[in-house]
């Protein structure tokens, strides 16, 4: 096949959704489709499961979660689709948001009986801001669930964007029926296929016309799906693709992933109406990998210690454009430096697969000779631009960082220093002089025992993390202004990032509003652009 048919033919996508909403469940679903795996269980190792996407670090297994990410790739008809699978519990980290660089379009997942919930609010937002689409999946439908109309308007009011329903659930819970496909004018009836490899059983459909259905699911939900089909059809937006692709509007499906009920129909409407690898932007104009044949890719995640018995670091790079071959050198233009790619690998669950070749749409994961930072770009030799780089994303906890061992100091510092590289933590130092405080932000709690972990372990450095009071950090939009001089900043910390940039730590959104309102003209930004 020649390689834009290949290229054409790969779909890139991110799920987002709250922990528990279903994506772990939704991607094994998709998964058995594909034939990618052949029982429900093995992508998310819980406490003490006896598989295990990753186990890299013994803190994960102490605490039955999976710290890390993967990416999982599958061949579906004539698709090739390469899920970011984005770390999925409670404590995400800024690796979740670097995830969603990478990805093409995102799947947001909802629990249809809790809607839209705080984690896939910050992970919405970052798609929002990159303007890829995004699809909607309400799930656990055979569940209790929320009326469908409510479901809309709190995603389009939360959210802020538009849907588009493309199926209708009749029911919920004890008394859900099945879906009505508002294309297709068919009802499929439901029916759970939810055990092991299971696949999904031929759908029974009834047309929204046949008298059959009104026995089938009963007077009551009938009269309601021809009102609800009368509403959608005069008050819900209509299917735009263009909208679609920009992000404006979220074609919505309806169905139940454990039961593997309307997996299928939302799989397949994906595909179609989703984008092979799209453009990305560089600092020489856009590199569109429908036109662009050479090779190229950024590196948007870097993993320490995969494998425990020596300190490596792999790198996850997504290729932009071109063909990947191993056996041909790449140039990594923020090094200037000219070398093969060491040990390229897919990294799918615990499979790690050497590979000799890969396309625009696919991430690898390459050995890190000790270089790379994340945002690098890498190309073919002779090439020589970069990626727009990927954001700083605000951490929402802070702490103090303090060696307890005064003598290791030198350790402490290269520690602190390669994890931030690693993207790991961020660090920030006081706005004023003094050096000697560390003050460190992560997006996810549980990165601090992570940070404390590895800093004793790979650096032999013990150290106190005592917690600040802040869970809101902005970058000033003006670098040059000095945060000295502004008005109603006492419960706030100025602090600088290792660039030197100035920014403010917050104890809430209140404080935020407080100190705009006070200081004309200042601006604030959530996400630093690198
Ligand atoms: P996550 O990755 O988004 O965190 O969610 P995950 O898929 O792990 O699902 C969370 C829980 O919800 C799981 O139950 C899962 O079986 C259940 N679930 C997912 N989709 C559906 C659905 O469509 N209907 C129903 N009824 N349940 C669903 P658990 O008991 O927490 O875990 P497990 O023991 O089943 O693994």
């Amino acid at each position: 096949m020649d390689f834009k048919n290949e290229i054409k033919r790969r779909r890139t996508f991110a799920i987002i959704s709250h922990p528990d909403a279903g994506k772990t469940t939704l991607t094994e679903k998709l998964l058995l489709f594909g034939g990618a795996i052949n029982t429900a269980g093995s992508v998310k190792g819980k406490a003490n499961s006896k598989y295990a996407v990753s186990d890299w670090m013994g803190i994960e297994k102490e605490r039955g979660i999976s710290v890390t990410s993967s990416v999982l790739q599958f061949e579906y008809d004539d698709y090739c689709i390469n899920i970011l699978d984005t770390p999925g519990h409670q404590d995400f980290s800024e690796d979740t948001y670097r995830t969603l660089m990478a990805a093409d379009s995102a799947v947001m997942v909802i629990d249809g009986s809790k809607g839209v919930e705080a984690q896939t609010i910050k992970l919405f937002k970052v798609c929002v801001m990159r303007h890829i689409p995004i699809f909607t999946f309400i799930n656990k439908m055979d569940l209790e669930a929320r009326e469908p109309f409510d479901l809309i308007d709190e995603i389009e009011n939360v959210l802020g964007i538009r849907s588009c329903p493309i199926n209708w659930p009749i029911g919920a819970g004890k008394r859900f029926k099945g879906v009505y496909d508002r294309n297709t004018e068919n009802v499929s009836m439901f029916q759970a296929v939810s055990v092991g490899g299971a696949k999904g059983a031929a759908e029974n459909t009834l047309s929204v016309h046949d008298e059959a259905l009104k026995a089938e699911i009963g007077d009551e939900l009938y009269d309601k799906l021809m009102e609800d089909i009368e509403l959608l059809d005069g008050a819900a937006d209509e299917y735009d693709q263009e909208k679609v692709d920009r992000g404006e509007l979220t074609p919505m499906f309806f169905g139940s992933a454990l039961t593997t009920f309307g997996v299928r129909t939302f799989l397949e409407h994906f595909l179609k109406a989703t984008n092979p690898p799209l453009p990305r932007l560089t600092d020489e104009g856009v590199a569109d990998p429908m036109e662009e044949e050479a090779f190229s890719g950024f590196i948007f995640k870097i993993q320490a210690n995969m494998n425990k018995a020596h300190h490596d670091r792999i790198a996850f790079m997504r290729i932009a454009t071109g063909r990947f071959d191993a056996s041909k050198d790449v140039y990594h233009v923020q090094s200037g430096r000219k070398f093969k790619l060491s040990q390229p690998q897919q990294i799918m669950a615990d499979d790690r697969k050497i590979i000799e070749e890969a396309y625009a749409g696919d991430v690898i994961g390459v050995f890190d000779p000790g270089v790379f930072s994340i945002g690098d770009t890498i190309c073919a030799p002779g090439k020589k631009f970069t990626y727009e780089g990927i954001p700083t994303f605000a951490p929402e906890h802070f702490a103090r960082l303090v060696p307890t061992d005064s003598m290791k100091r030198k350790q402490f510092t290269k520690g602190v220093t390669q994890l931030a590289r690693e993207g790991a933590i961020q660090i920030f130092k006081d706005y004023t002089l003094d050096l000697s405080e560390i003050i460190v932000g992560v997006v996810g709690v549980l990165q601090f025992d992570v940070l404390k972990y590895r800093l004793e372990n790979e650096y032999n450095c013990e150290v106190r993390l005592e917690p600040l009071p802040y869970n809101y950090i902005r970058w000033v939009k003006d670098k040059t202004l000095d945060l000295n001089k502004l008005k109603r900043i006492s419960d706030c910390k100025k602090v600088k990032d290792m660039d030197d940039n100035p920014l403010l730590l917050f104890a809430n959104e209140w404080s935020i509003r407080l100190i705009c309102e006070h200081n004309e003209g200042l601006e604030l930004e959530e996400f630093k652009k690198n």
